[in-house]
């Protein structure tokens, strides 16, 4: 069984998380699943998921909602540091932050590991393992680019949540595949998600 970790950030786009977890969760993977504050929010806002409680109660709750088992997935609260993710040690395939917010990009590109998901980000960079990041924001100022830029420099797979129009989207679903489907080939697994230019 394959392992990952989907951060899901304060960035507009959560939609692209949700699918990504369900695509994952629905096709064999272990998922590593962390949301920061503001990605709850957005999360509610623009998808309408909304779990309250504790770390062990929103587990369930999501757990349920896949129908999946806590050994399939594992959610941890972004303020806990001693999650198994937040350890080189706990073996994965790689980690997807989608969407990714500036600041969480800012604080990545600086080593700044103040919460869950920039602590992960800096064990996978430090294990050499895979790390993708889906990052939104428009326009982008020279600090958001630098940082992108020192990202792309050590190997990181930026993914901006830009879909395209050459394969003629008809609903927000076939955008959302899209993109969805170009992380997925970043991680080398094949999809059928979204039509490629033949
Ligand atoms: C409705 C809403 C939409 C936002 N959209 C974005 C966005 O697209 N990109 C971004 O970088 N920040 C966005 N933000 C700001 C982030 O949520 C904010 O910088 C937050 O501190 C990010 O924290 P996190 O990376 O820990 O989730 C948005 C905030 C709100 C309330």
């Amino acid at each position: 069984m394959s392992t990952y970790i989907i951060a899901i950030t304060g960035a507009s786009g959560a939609i692209y998380g949700i699918k990504l977890l369900d695509y994952m969760v629905r096709n064999g993977c272990k998922v590593y699943l962390t949301i920061t504050k503001e990605g709850w929010y957005i999360l509610k806002e623009e998808v309408g998921f909304f779990w309250e409680g504790g770390e062990d109660e929103i587990n369930d709750a999501i757990c349920k909602y896949y129908g999946v088992s806590v050994e399939s997935l594992r959610y941890y609260k972004e303020d806990n540091l001693t999650a198994a993710i937040a350890s080189g040690s706990v073996p994965t395939e790689g980690m997807i932050i989608v969407p990714c917010s500036m600041k969480t990009v800012a604080s990545i590109a600086c080593g700044f590991t103040s919460n869950l998901v920039s602590r992960a980000a800096d064990v996978i960079l430090k294990e050499k393992r895979r790390l993708i990041i889906v990052p939104r924001e428009a326009p982008l100022n020279s600090i958001h680019l630098r940082n992108l830029l020192t990202l792309s420099e050590m190997g990181v797979h930026v993914i901006p949540a830009m879909p395209a129009f050459y394969n003629k989207p008809e609903r927000i679903a076939d955008m959302v595949d899209f993109i969805v489907g170009r992380i997925l080939d970043g991680l080398y697994i094949e999809n059928t998600l979204y039509k490629r230019w033949v």
